[in-house]
């Protein structure tokens, strides 16, 4: 626990600095000190590629640079998150052990170059991490400067090789305590003749070796993200050995899907994020703003509402994307204020200043190659280190949410696997998206679990298509309910058991059927352009696309059916009376339309609270709270300027206030307190 909070009283602005690509430019060095204080930055990330410079050959240490850096910015008031630097290795540890090369999925063996590209097994690499790490915790295990690890960076991506593969072998031994039978049919190898006679038949998944067995695909995935954890926790216990009172995290991202980060997280002293939400792209900014709003309450509920830290984001363009655009003005402030308001304590970038050359050199960054402070993107970002500064108080606050909803990294892989149904887009995060909005546009904090988490906290638990479930997690909706509680789930969801075997009996799986009083015999799925008329019990006609479940009621009341095909007549929204408690299940996906309604007559019925009420279209108020009052961020994602009815005092400056109105222009953010005296 005593790791668990960002030290200082202090939100952090900073970002990922490399001072190692400016050793010849000591100008620009002295320089960087001064625009740092002048942002506002109070913590530099340093290392992450400076593997090269602190051990340019085998054996020979040179920290003298990295010392003067760590020291100058410790002067001047400037902690360091330090980083180990395995995320990319020296050309000549490659070329002494082409063991720690990676090998790709076609069981090709990769050359040196790029980054992330190591073998997670290799001993070798494991041995040569370690040890760099040792001495990086050696050198600055007292430097009053240090203020958190930050291990590697964006763990990813996956090694084929025979080590590999061998590993593998021994986790799955380990797993089935040694019963290949019982793999064989937690797997249904009897399918095509799939039967293992011998553990060394096993071959990680590759697409021109197996690739039909989906039980052995999940697996795989659960061994990378235990590989990946057990990779980083040889990195980190060298730190947490010398350093132990120094929090250490690493950094992850939304599309390494490859990593279950909520096991992950366990491991983690504080969560540490880095997001580039697209805006401004043909999606439009309130979706953008959804979907980022979606990640950052996941961020948070990975270590039950802890908060997290936004380890990277661009403070303006990227450099990766088919058209690379230009944040508007307030959209870097806002874009940082929306982590801060979802629970991050942080606002970094990637990256301080362009680096001149090589593969980023266009990616947005607080000091562009002009070099001076005299840029829109330097004036904001110092605009946010004085908001920062200014509303330090909000730190280490919480966020109370009476919603969750479920998702789950395991059930993304199942369904992706997933033969059937529209195979080449199920649509899983999609769906996830489309019924978080439905809370975030009404303005309501909601969590984002798994479904290994407590639910009892919640009054709603939304479950939109968690495809895979095991016995476990039924269990737990089923007490859930049974205790009060109210759930809404949807089609596609608990089809099959931990090792993607269908659940028999029908769907949803076991005790479910009770639970929502129904019974799922089949589902239609529809081509793309083609909609099934849905009639309301009040007569009100939506378009169900993609899938439509065929139900049929138990005991559960009937809310729509369907109004076409041969299907018309058949239930698919119900709701039911469970124990204590509420069961709703939505067997079709709608055009958006109906779930907005759904959920605005269920968060009124249920009474669910809104941080404010009735705001001007795609503008949202979040909010944070501590024994001092509630925090509300008021955020405008809309390109028109809005005025709202000032009810809580403004924190914040630069807010304009005329006649008792709060006036934001397009991509503003305001922040207000709520004391806790006011109602
Ligand atoms: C990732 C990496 C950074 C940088 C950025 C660019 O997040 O961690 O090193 O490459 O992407 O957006
Ligand atoms: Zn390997």
């Amino acid at each position: 626990m005593k790791n668990s909070v960002i030290k200082g009283d202090k939100f952090i602005l900073g970002g990922d600095y490399n001072p190692d690509q400016w050793k010849d430019y000591p100008e620009v060095l002295s320089e960087d000190i001064r625009l740092m204080k002048l942002a506002g930055c109070n913590a530099m990330t340093v290392g992450i590629f400076s593997w090269a410079e602190i051990e340019p050959q085998e054996g020979v240490y040179n920290f003298e640079f990295m010392d003067s850096v760590i020291n100058r910015l410790y002067e001047n008031g400037i902690k360091v998150i330090l980083a180990t630097p395995s995320g990319a290795r020296p050309a000549w540890l490659s070329q002494k052990y082409p063991e720690v090369l990676r090998t790709t999925e076609r069981f090709e063996k990769k050359h040196h170059g790029e980054r992330h590209n190591h073998c997670y097994t290799s001993p070798v690499y494991r041995e040569k991490v370690k040890n760099i790490n040792k001495k990086l915790a050696e050198r600055y295990k007292d430097h009053p400067g240090l203020l958190m690890w930050h291990v590697s960076n964006e763990y990813n991506g996956i090694c084929y090789c025979e080590k590999c593969a061998e590993a593998f072998r021994e986790w799955l031994k380990k797993k089935y305590d040694n019963n290949l039978d019982a793999l064989n049919s937690a797997w249904w190898n009897a399918f095509w003749s799939h039967t293992y006679s011998d553990w060394s038949q096993i071959e990680p998944p590759s697409p021109i070796g197996e690739c039909s067995i989906h039980a052995l695909k999940i697996e795989w995935k659960r061994f990378v993200t235990d590989s990946t954890i057990d990779f980083y926790l040889e990195e980190a216990k060298v730190l947490r050995d010398i350093t132990p009172d120094i929090p250490v995290t690493t950094n992850w991202y939304w599309c390494q899907e490859e990593l279950n980060y909520k096991k992950f997280s366990k491991y983690v002293d504080i969560v540490a994020w880095d997001e580039y939400p697209e805006w401004h792209s043909p999606k439009g900014d309130f979706n953008v703003a959804n979907e980022a709003a979606f990640i950052y309450n996941h961020n948070r509920s990975l270590k039950d509402g802890q908060p997290f830290m936004l380890m990277e984001s661009t403070p303006s363009c990227v450099s990766y994307r088919t058209a690379n655009g230009l944040k508007r003005p307030e959209m870097t402030l806002t874009s940082g204020l929306q982590a801060i308001a979802h629970g991050s304590d942080t606002v970094q970038y990637f990256q301080w200043r362009k680096s001149r050359g090589s593969f980023e050199k266009f990616h947005g960054a607080v000091v562009d190659h002009e070099g001076s402070e005299n840029t829109r993107t330097f004036r904001e970002v110092s605009a946010l280190g004085k908001i920062l500064s200014d509303t330090s108080e909000i730190k280490n606050s919480r966020t109370n949410s009476e919603v969750a909803l479920m998702y789950d990294r395991e059930s993304l892989w199942a369904v992706d696997e997933c033969l059937g149904f529209k195979t080449h887009d199920m649509g899983y995060e999609k769906t996830c998206f489309a019924h978080h909005k439905c809370f975030y546009k009404n303005s309501i904090n909601i969590d984002v679990i798994a479904p290994e988490d407590d639910y009892s906290k919640y009054k709603l638990i939304v479950i939109p298509m968690l495809y895979m479930m095991n016995e476990e997690t039924v269990n737990k909706i089923e007490a859930y309910v049974k205790n009060g509680g109210t759930v809404v789930m949807t089609y596609i969801s608990a089809y099959v058991n931990e090792t993607d075997l269908c659940w028999l009996g029908g769907f949803p799986a076991g005790k479910l059927k009770d639970v929502f009083g129904i019974w799922n015999e089949e589902i239609d799925s529809l081509f793309d352009g083609v909609t099934k008329k849905v009639k309301s019990a009040g007569g009100k006609i939506y378009n169900a696309v993609d899938y439509c479940e065929l139900l049929h009621t138990r005991s559960a009341e009937v809310l729509c059916e369907y109004d076409e095909d041969f299907y018309k007549g058949m239930p698919c929204v119900t709701k039911n009376n469970y124990g204590n408690g509420t069961a709703y299940y939505i067997g079709f996906r709608d055009e958006g339309d109906f779930i907005e309604e759904f959920y605005d007559n269920l968060i009124n019925e249920m009474g669910i609270k809104k941080v404010m009420d009735k705001l001007p279209d795609e503008v949202v108020a979040v909010s944070r709270a501590n024994e001092n009052g509630e925090y509300i961020f008021l955020q405008n994602f809309s390109k028109n300027t809005v005025e709202i009815a000032e009810k809580y005092e403004s924190m914040l400056e630069r807010t304009q206030i005329k006649d008792n109105k709060i006036i934001l222009s397009p991509y503003e953010t305001a922040i207000l307190k709520k004391g806790v005296d006011v109602n």
